[in-house]
Protein backbone atom coordinates (compact mmCIF):
# COMPACT_ATOMS: atom_id res chain seq x y z
CA UNK A 1 0.00 0.00 0.00
CA UNK A 2 0.99 3.47 -0.84
CA UNK A 3 2.34 5.46 1.69
CA UNK A 4 0.21 8.52 1.12
CA UNK A 5 -3.22 5.91 1.14
CA UNK A 6 -2.89 5.27 4.59
CA UNK A 7 -1.48 9.05 5.42
CA UNK A 8 -3.08 11.69 3.28
CA UNK A 9 -1.62 14.03 5.50
CA UNK A 10 1.78 12.93 4.99
CA UNK A 11 2.90 14.24 8.46
CA UNK A 12 5.90 12.98 10.37
CA UNK A 13 8.39 13.65 13.18
CA UNK A 14 11.54 12.85 13.22
CA UNK A 15 14.03 13.16 16.53
CA UNK A 16 17.31 13.51 15.83
CA UNK A 17 16.92 14.25 11.86
CA UNK A 18 19.93 17.14 11.97
CA UNK A 19 22.45 14.18 10.43
CA UNK A 20 22.86 10.82 9.59
CA UNK A 21 19.93 8.44 8.94
CA UNK A 22 17.60 10.92 10.56
CA UNK A 23 18.50 13.41 8.39
CA UNK A 24 17.98 10.32 5.22
CA UNK A 25 14.53 10.12 6.46
CA UNK A 26 13.91 13.08 6.58
CA UNK A 27 14.81 13.97 2.75
CA UNK A 28 13.30 10.95 1.87
CA UNK A 29 10.02 11.63 2.95
CA UNK A 30 11.08 15.06 1.50
CA UNK A 31 11.25 13.61 -1.93
CA UNK A 32 7.55 12.34 -0.88
CA UNK A 33 6.57 15.81 -0.38
CA UNK A 34 5.77 15.00 3.35
CA UNK A 35 5.72 17.85 5.85
CA UNK A 36 8.39 16.82 7.97
CA UNK A 37 9.39 18.14 11.75
CA UNK A 38 12.86 18.05 12.21
CA UNK A 39 13.21 17.39 16.45
CA UNK A 40 17.18 17.88 16.82
CA UNK A 41 19.45 19.02 20.05
CA UNK A 42 21.77 20.59 17.50
CA UNK A 43 20.11 23.76 16.40
CA UNK A 44 22.54 24.36 13.95
CA UNK A 45 22.53 21.09 12.38
CA UNK A 46 18.63 21.16 12.49
CA UNK A 47 18.45 24.21 10.34
CA UNK A 48 20.51 22.89 7.99
CA UNK A 49 18.26 19.85 7.30
CA UNK A 50 15.38 21.61 7.51
CA UNK A 51 16.76 23.63 4.26
CA UNK A 52 17.46 20.81 2.96
CA UNK A 53 13.81 19.21 3.02
CA UNK A 54 12.57 22.18 1.43
CA UNK A 55 14.99 21.56 -1.30
CA UNK A 56 14.16 18.48 -2.06
CA UNK A 57 10.49 19.40 -2.39
CA UNK A 58 8.80 18.88 1.26
CA UNK A 59 7.76 21.12 4.14
CA UNK A 60 10.06 21.35 7.26
CA UNK A 61 8.80 22.24 10.93
CA UNK A 62 12.03 22.91 13.48
CA UNK A 63 11.13 21.96 16.79
CA UNK A 64 14.01 22.50 19.04
CA UNK A 65 14.04 18.96 21.20
CA UNK A 66 16.49 17.62 23.81
CA UNK A 67 14.80 13.88 23.46
CA UNK A 68 16.07 13.55 27.43
CA UNK A 69 13.15 15.94 28.47
CA UNK A 70 9.84 14.66 28.36
CA UNK A 71 8.32 18.10 28.43
CA UNK A 72 10.35 18.63 25.22
CA UNK A 73 8.05 16.15 23.83
CA UNK A 74 5.00 17.54 25.27
CA UNK A 75 6.03 20.92 23.74
CA UNK A 76 6.78 19.19 20.33
CA UNK A 77 3.49 17.55 20.30
CA UNK A 78 1.60 20.64 21.00
CA UNK A 79 3.79 22.34 18.20
CA UNK A 80 2.64 20.19 15.73
CA UNK A 81 -1.38 19.90 16.70
CA UNK A 82 -1.40 23.69 16.50
CA UNK A 83 0.83 23.72 13.19
CA UNK A 84 -0.44 20.72 11.34
CA UNK A 85 -3.63 19.42 13.39
CA UNK A 86 -1.43 16.50 14.50
CA UNK A 87 0.74 14.01 13.17
CA UNK A 88 1.05 10.43 11.56
CA UNK A 89 4.77 9.16 11.59
CA UNK A 90 7.20 9.32 15.06
CA UNK A 91 10.39 8.27 14.00
CA UNK A 92 12.73 7.73 17.23
CA UNK A 93 15.51 8.27 16.29
CA UNK A 94 17.81 9.94 18.20
CA UNK A 95 21.12 8.04 19.41
CA UNK A 96 24.87 7.95 20.99
CA UNK A 97 27.04 5.41 20.76
CA UNK A 98 29.58 4.35 23.55
CA UNK A 99 31.48 0.90 24.35
CA UNK A 100 33.99 -0.30 26.98
CA UNK A 101 34.38 -3.47 29.65
CA UNK A 102 31.54 -3.98 31.66
CA UNK A 103 33.18 -2.88 35.06
CA UNK A 104 35.21 -0.05 33.20
CA UNK A 105 31.94 2.41 32.19
CA UNK A 106 31.54 4.75 34.35
CA UNK A 107 28.28 5.15 35.80
CA UNK A 108 27.41 8.25 34.42
CA UNK A 109 27.94 7.02 31.43
CA UNK A 110 25.58 4.21 31.72
CA UNK A 111 22.91 7.11 32.67
CA UNK A 112 23.89 9.46 29.82
CA UNK A 113 23.18 6.42 27.03
CA UNK A 114 20.20 4.82 28.88
CA UNK A 115 18.42 8.44 29.08
CA UNK A 116 19.03 9.18 25.27
CA UNK A 117 18.72 5.40 23.50
CA UNK A 118 16.08 4.02 25.48
CA UNK A 119 14.25 6.55 28.45
CA UNK A 120 14.05 9.41 25.29
CA UNK A 121 12.21 6.65 23.49
CA UNK A 122 9.95 5.46 26.54
CA UNK A 123 9.14 9.38 26.46
CA UNK A 124 8.33 9.62 22.75
CA UNK A 125 5.71 6.82 22.81
CA UNK A 126 4.02 7.51 25.98
CA UNK A 127 3.74 11.29 24.82
CA UNK A 128 2.54 10.51 21.34
CA UNK A 129 0.16 7.16 21.69
CA UNK A 130 -2.94 9.25 22.80
CA UNK A 131 -2.56 11.26 20.16
CA UNK A 132 -2.83 8.65 18.00
CA UNK A 133 -5.61 6.41 19.79
CA UNK A 134 -7.21 9.81 19.06
CA UNK A 135 -6.79 10.25 15.54
CA UNK A 136 -7.93 6.64 15.18
CA UNK A 137 -4.32 5.91 13.49
CA UNK A 138 -0.55 6.55 13.66
CA UNK A 139 2.70 5.22 13.17
CA UNK A 140 5.74 4.55 15.50
CA UNK A 141 9.32 3.70 14.17
CA UNK A 142 11.87 3.36 16.85
CA UNK A 143 15.36 3.21 15.53
CA UNK A 144 17.63 0.66 17.70
CA UNK A 145 20.64 -1.29 16.32
CA UNK A 146 21.78 -5.05 15.54
CA UNK A 147 23.26 -4.31 18.58
CA UNK A 148 20.23 -5.19 20.34
CA UNK A 149 20.26 -8.72 18.42
CA UNK A 150 23.61 -9.40 18.71
CA UNK A 151 25.42 -8.45 21.84
CA UNK A 152 28.98 -8.03 20.62
CA UNK A 153 31.68 -8.01 23.07
CA UNK A 154 33.13 -4.51 24.56
CA UNK A 155 29.52 -2.34 23.64
CA UNK A 156 27.29 -3.26 26.50
CA UNK A 157 25.58 -0.39 27.29
CA UNK A 158 24.95 0.18 23.74
CA UNK A 159 23.45 -3.43 23.37
CA UNK A 160 21.31 -2.81 26.49
CA UNK A 161 19.52 0.10 25.15
CA UNK A 162 19.23 -1.54 21.82
CA UNK A 163 17.98 -4.57 23.37
CA UNK A 164 15.31 -2.52 25.49
CA UNK A 165 14.19 -0.48 22.30
CA UNK A 166 13.36 -3.96 20.54
CA UNK A 167 11.42 -5.01 23.38
CA UNK A 168 9.91 -1.76 24.19
CA UNK A 169 9.03 -1.89 20.26
CA UNK A 170 7.71 -5.88 20.39
CA UNK A 171 5.21 -4.75 23.10
CA UNK A 172 3.88 -1.78 21.23
CA UNK A 173 3.49 -4.03 18.39
CA UNK A 174 1.02 -6.01 19.94
CA UNK A 175 -0.62 -3.50 22.58
CA UNK A 176 -1.26 -1.17 20.06
CA UNK A 177 -2.61 -3.21 16.96
CA UNK A 178 -6.80 -2.71 18.06
CA UNK A 179 -5.98 1.11 18.01
CA UNK A 180 -4.47 0.91 14.11
CA UNK A 181 -0.92 1.74 15.01
CA UNK A 182 1.87 0.26 13.64
CA UNK A 183 5.45 0.01 14.93
CA UNK A 184 8.52 -0.82 13.42
CA UNK A 185 11.99 -1.61 14.88
CA UNK A 186 14.98 -0.80 12.98
CA UNK A 187 18.24 -2.97 13.10
CA UNK A 188 20.88 -1.84 10.95
CA UNK A 189 24.59 -2.91 11.44
CA UNK A 190 27.05 0.14 10.71
CA UNK A 191 26.80 2.47 8.11
CA UNK A 192 28.74 6.30 8.56
CA UNK A 193 27.30 8.59 10.11
CA UNK A 194 28.67 11.73 12.72
CA UNK A 195 27.86 8.82 15.43
CA UNK A 196 31.51 8.75 16.57
CA UNK A 197 31.59 12.85 17.40
CA UNK A 198 29.74 11.93 20.91
CA UNK A 199 31.09 7.91 21.41
CA UNK A 200 32.44 7.74 24.60
CA UNK A 201 34.52 4.57 25.31
CA UNK A 202 36.80 3.83 28.93
CA UNK A 203 39.84 2.85 25.81
CA UNK A 204 40.90 4.05 22.81
CA UNK A 205 40.86 0.64 22.06
CA UNK A 206 36.87 0.46 21.30
CA UNK A 207 37.06 3.76 19.74
CA UNK A 208 39.99 2.25 16.94
CA UNK A 209 37.19 -0.82 16.93
CA UNK A 210 33.82 1.47 16.15
CA UNK A 211 35.99 3.97 13.96
CA UNK A 212 37.14 0.41 11.38
CA UNK A 213 33.59 -1.04 12.06
CA UNK A 214 32.10 2.68 10.72
CA UNK A 215 34.84 3.04 7.93
CA UNK A 216 34.62 -0.66 6.34
CA UNK A 217 30.60 -0.28 5.95
CA UNK A 218 29.66 -0.45 2.61
CA UNK A 219 26.17 0.98 2.91
CA UNK A 220 24.85 4.97 3.08
CA UNK A 221 22.42 6.72 5.51
CA UNK A 222 20.29 7.04 2.61
CA UNK A 223 20.43 3.18 1.65
CA UNK A 224 19.32 2.60 5.24
CA UNK A 225 16.68 5.89 4.73
CA UNK A 226 14.99 3.95 1.81
CA UNK A 227 14.98 0.51 3.39
CA UNK A 228 12.76 1.82 6.43
CA UNK A 229 10.54 3.86 4.36
CA UNK A 230 9.96 0.86 2.57
CA UNK A 231 9.39 -1.50 5.56
CA UNK A 232 6.79 0.97 6.76
CA UNK A 233 4.92 1.06 3.57
CA UNK A 234 4.99 -2.95 4.52
CA UNK A 235 3.82 -2.63 7.81
CA UNK A 236 7.10 -4.49 9.07
CA UNK A 237 7.98 -5.41 12.78
CA UNK A 238 11.73 -5.73 11.83
CA UNK A 239 13.81 -3.79 9.75
CA UNK A 240 16.73 -5.73 9.08
CA UNK A 241 18.61 -3.03 6.69
CA UNK A 242 22.12 -4.74 6.01
CA UNK A 243 22.85 -8.42 4.12
CA UNK A 244 25.33 -9.00 7.15
CA UNK A 245 22.69 -8.09 9.74
CA UNK A 246 20.22 -10.15 8.29
CA UNK A 247 22.63 -13.28 8.21
CA UNK A 248 23.09 -12.35 12.03
CA UNK A 249 19.46 -12.51 12.48
CA UNK A 250 18.80 -15.82 10.94
CA UNK A 251 22.06 -17.30 13.08
CA UNK A 252 20.52 -15.87 16.36
CA UNK A 253 16.65 -17.85 15.60
CA UNK A 254 18.19 -20.65 14.06
CA UNK A 255 20.51 -21.08 17.25
CA UNK A 256 21.31 -18.46 19.63
CA UNK A 257 23.85 -20.75 21.95
CA UNK A 258 26.20 -21.68 18.88
CA UNK A 259 25.92 -18.17 17.81
CA UNK A 260 27.21 -16.96 21.30
CA UNK A 261 29.91 -20.10 21.23
CA UNK A 262 31.29 -18.55 17.80
CA UNK A 263 31.45 -15.29 18.87
CA UNK A 264 32.92 -16.28 22.23
CA UNK A 265 35.79 -18.98 19.98
CA UNK A 266 36.53 -15.74 17.99
CA UNK A 267 37.02 -13.29 20.35
CA UNK A 268 39.04 -15.37 22.52
CA UNK A 269 41.54 -16.31 19.82
CA UNK A 270 41.76 -12.62 19.33
CA UNK A 271 40.18 -12.66 15.79
CA UNK A 272 38.04 -9.68 16.84
CA UNK A 273 41.39 -7.56 17.16
CA UNK A 274 43.02 -8.73 13.93
CA UNK A 275 40.10 -7.74 11.69
CA UNK A 276 39.61 -4.18 13.64
CA UNK A 277 43.22 -3.60 14.04
CA UNK A 278 43.69 -3.29 17.54
CA UNK A 279 45.50 -5.24 20.33
N1 LIG B 1 25.42 4.64 12.18
C1 LIG B 1 25.33 3.37 12.51
O1 LIG B 1 26.18 2.54 12.17
C2 LIG B 1 24.13 2.90 13.27
C3 LIG B 1 23.92 1.50 13.37
C4 LIG B 1 22.82 1.05 14.09
C5 LIG B 1 21.96 1.95 14.68
N2 LIG B 1 22.18 3.29 14.57
C6 LIG B 1 21.25 4.20 15.24
O2 LIG B 1 20.76 5.15 14.31
C7 LIG B 1 20.32 6.31 15.03
C8 LIG B 1 20.84 7.55 14.33
O3 LIG B 1 22.24 7.60 14.47
P1 LIG B 1 23.24 8.11 13.32
O4 LIG B 1 24.15 6.98 13.02
O5 LIG B 1 22.48 8.76 12.25
O6 LIG B 1 24.11 9.16 14.17
P2 LIG B 1 24.33 10.73 14.05
O7 LIG B 1 25.22 11.10 15.18
O8 LIG B 1 24.77 11.09 12.67
O9 LIG B 1 22.87 11.32 14.29
C9 LIG B 1 22.26 11.30 15.56
C10 LIG B 1 21.48 12.60 15.77
O10 LIG B 1 20.85 12.55 17.06
C11 LIG B 1 21.00 13.83 17.66
N3 LIG B 1 20.89 13.75 19.12
C12 LIG B 1 21.80 13.24 19.99
N4 LIG B 1 21.36 13.41 21.24
C13 LIG B 1 20.17 14.04 21.17
C14 LIG B 1 19.24 14.50 22.13
N5 LIG B 1 19.47 14.37 23.45
N6 LIG B 1 18.10 15.09 21.71
C15 LIG B 1 17.85 15.26 20.38
N7 LIG B 1 18.72 14.86 19.42
C16 LIG B 1 19.86 14.25 19.81
C17 LIG B 1 22.38 14.30 17.24
O11 LIG B 1 22.54 15.72 17.38
C18 LIG B 1 22.40 13.85 15.78
O12 LIG B 1 21.88 14.85 14.92
C19 LIG B 1 20.82 6.14 16.46
O13 LIG B 1 19.77 5.71 17.29
C20 LIG B 1 21.87 5.04 16.34
O14 LIG B 1 22.05 4.31 17.52
C21 LIG B 1 23.24 3.77 13.88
Amino acid sequence: MKLEKKFPEKRVIITGAGSGLGRALALEFAALKWRIAVAEINTKRMKETAALIKKAGGKALEIPCDVTKPAEFTRALNTLKKEWGGVDILVNNAGVAAAGFMEKIPLPEWEWIMNINLKSLIYGCRTFIPLFKEQGSGYIVNVASNAGIAALPEMVSYNVTKAGVIALSETLRTELAPHNIGVSVVCPTFFKTNLMDQFTSPDERQRIMASTFFEKSRTTSEKVARHVVSSIKKGRLYVITQADGKFIWRMKRLNPQIMYSVIAWGYRKGIFDKYLGVS
